[in-house]
């Protein structure tokens, strides 16, 4: 039996601001699923760095410059459930990235709510080792102190973290 349904899976996060991590995750499940949805989500816990929009433009970017497949689509979700959008555009699969095992520890809970919310499942990926240390409140620090945030985010972040901007001109 053949069957033609398309695999829709969605990668949420804060993405304040994506990093090579976050980038790779986003590649590896773009090599699984027939459609991503990278999915901005404000996440209240966090003091945030960039208006939503701005991530999600510098997503696309970060997308466009590394040549990611077009099944690649960057969007935003800031009413209501994480689940809800899923079962909004038919996606059945979360997609976390797993550096760590806090990361195991911080995710799996979540992983078990979304399941039991709307019956979507999480799948966990592990990004390629030479991120494990990379995350985006870590660049916000680096970059908020002056540092080069290059190493650890797309050239098209790094050039957008260290432009100038117009209160410091
Ligand atoms: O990049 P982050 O900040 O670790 O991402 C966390 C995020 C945005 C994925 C998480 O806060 C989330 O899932 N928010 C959606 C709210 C929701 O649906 N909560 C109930 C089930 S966990």
């Amino acid at each position: 039996m053949v069957r033609v349904m398309s695999r829709i899976a969605v990668v949420p996060g804060s993405f304040d601001p994506i990093t090579r991590g976050h980038l790779d995750v986003i590649e590896r499940a773009a090599g699984i699923f027939d459609e991503i949805h990278v999915l901005v989500v404000h996440n209240p816990g966090k003091t945030a760095l960039l208006p939503i929009a701005q991530r999600v433009t510098l997503i696309q970017e970060a997308i466009a410059e590394a040549k990611l497949p077009d099944s690649i689509l960057v969007t935003s979700w800031s009413v209501g459930l994480l689940v809800d959008y899923c079962t909004d555009v038919g996606a059945t699969v979360l997609v976390k990235g797993i550096r760590s095992e806090v990361d195991v520890a911080y995710e799996t809970p979540m992983a078990i709510v979304n399941r039991d919310l709307a019956g979507i499942e999480t799948v966990f990926l592990l990004p390629s080792p030479e991120h494990a240390h990379v995350s985006s409140s870590l660049v916000r620090q680096v970059a908020a102190l002056g540092g080069d945030v290059a190493p650890y985010v797309p050239p098209v972040v790094a050039r957008f973290l260290q432009a100038p901007r117009d209160e410091e001109r």
